[in-house]
């Protein structure tokens, strides 16, 4: 039975993550993964988390399933950073998923069931995971004018024409903040005109928050989320706990679905039983440190501390790549680095520059060009930015 199956090609991340662990250069580079690291190559645990860690050891005393919806201490917790402690708890169904892509499959299994014939429009390009994350379903996809080459920004007027001829059978998959791939993010006042259109054309918002915090604070990084939610009456929130509180690995992430006055107890229904269908209940270590982080005060503190410390050594290595590439030569205006927020952002390098920038400089980055700024360090930008002088000539 099994013989017939055909070979994928590898993940493209995960192949060029083996390449780099494996490649013995002591200069090497790595901008490909969207993990955050300090300039030792090291990704740190929160000492917020740590400290959660240590209560729920001393104090868990059962490992009893928790409910398919997770617990309610988490949901209510993470609405609260997300949408704000006014949320409208009547209308909003919320489980904790297993990661960000738990949320999104289940958000996407949740719109399969609501109406097969929906259109997910996503932003073009989009994070590669989103097409089988939502396309998995069965969903069909479609894209929405966003990045603009020339300025490294957003194209807005492209986006808002396209939005503009929706309707109710379409979705509209936003990132919240740091847009991945290309860290072009949209204006409050950009938000303000989406979330008018959609009141008015009737398409539900998807909005996909995996980087709140890591932009330009947690409270600004949150200005589409709400401003959405106080204008629609049905959305979708996927977010993720693996980057703003550095849970990658512990699997926490959280959907809410926000509907109708009347429909929060079918809506809690469907959501529980695409999770039994898919993986039962929930894992609860990680949404417990978060909600034990978020309702103690002193450790929100501390955890908000240190977000703040990796936005700053994000932004950090963004003036450090602009000030390195106008230093090395490399032609071009890299504002855009500066004005781009999150993780990533784009390199205009051809595939034929980024293959040689690995074969022979050991710096290595996604076909798209994308790169995440975290591998950017003093340690390493003037050996960066001549090896990129030397691929771009
Ligand atoms: C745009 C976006 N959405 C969602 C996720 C979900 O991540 P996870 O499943 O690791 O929480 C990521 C992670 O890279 C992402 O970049």
């Amino acid at each position: 039975m099994f013989s017939s199956m055909a070979s994928l090609p590898i993940d493209p991340i995960l192949g060029l993550m083996a390449k780099f662990r494996e490649d013995p250069n002591s200069d090497k580079v790595d901008l490909s993964v969207g993990v955050y690291k300090t300039a030792n190559g090291h990704t740190p645990i929160f000492e917020a988390v740590k400290a959660a860690e240590k209560y729920r050891l001393e104090t868990e005393d059962t490992k009893a399933y928790i409910g398919m919806m997770g617990t309610p201490g988490y949901n209510d917790a993470m609405l609260r950073l997300l949408i704000g402690a006014d949320y409208p708890s009547d209308r909003i169904a919320a489980a904790l998923t297993p990661g960000g892509c738990g949320a999104l499959r289940v958000a996407s299994e949740f719109l399969m069931r609501a109406n097969p014939d929906a259109t997910v429009w996503v932003s073009d390009p989009t994070w590669a995971n989103h097409m089988p994350l939502i396309g998995g379903v069965g969903l069909k996809i479609k894209t929405y004018p966003y990045y603009d080459k020339a300025s490294h920004g957003v194209n807005f007027s492209g986006m808002i024409e396209t939005l503009k001829g929706l309707g109710p059978n379409d979705v509209v998959l936003l990132h919240a903040s740091c847009h991945n791939p290309s860290g072009a993010d949209l204006s409050p006042a950009q938000w303000d005109e989406i979330a008018a259109v959609a009141a008015e054309r009737g398409f539900i918002p998807f909005i996909d928050s995996a980087y709140q915090g890591l932009g330009e604070g947690l409270d600004a990084d949150a200005y589409g989320i709400r401003k959405i939610a106080a204008s629609v009456e049905e959305m979708i929130l996927a977010s993720s706990c693996s980057k703003n509180f550095g849970l990658y690995r512990d699997r926490v992430g959280q959907v809410a679905v926000m509907t109708k006055a009347d429909r929060k107890e079918v809506t809690v229904g469907q959501i529980s039983s695409i999770a039994r269908g898919m993986y039962s209940m929930p894992p609860a270590h990680g949404g417990a440190v978060v909600e034990h982080i978020l309702t103690t005060p002193s450790l929100t503190a501390s955890w908000q501390k240190e977000l703040a410390g990796i936005c700053s050594s994000i932004q950090t290595s963004r003036t450090l790549l602009k000030a390195g590439l106008e230093k090395a030569g490399v032609e071009g205006d890299f504002a855009y680095l500066i004005q781009n927020q999150g993780m990533f952002s784009f390199l205009d390098l051809t595939v034929e520059q980024i293959n040689k920038l690995q074969a022979d400089y050991s710096v290595y980055l996604v076909n798209s060009g994308r790169i995440n700024l975290a591998g950017v360090t003093a340690n390493n930008i003037d050996y960066l930015a001549a090896s990129i002088k030397s691929v771009t000539g």
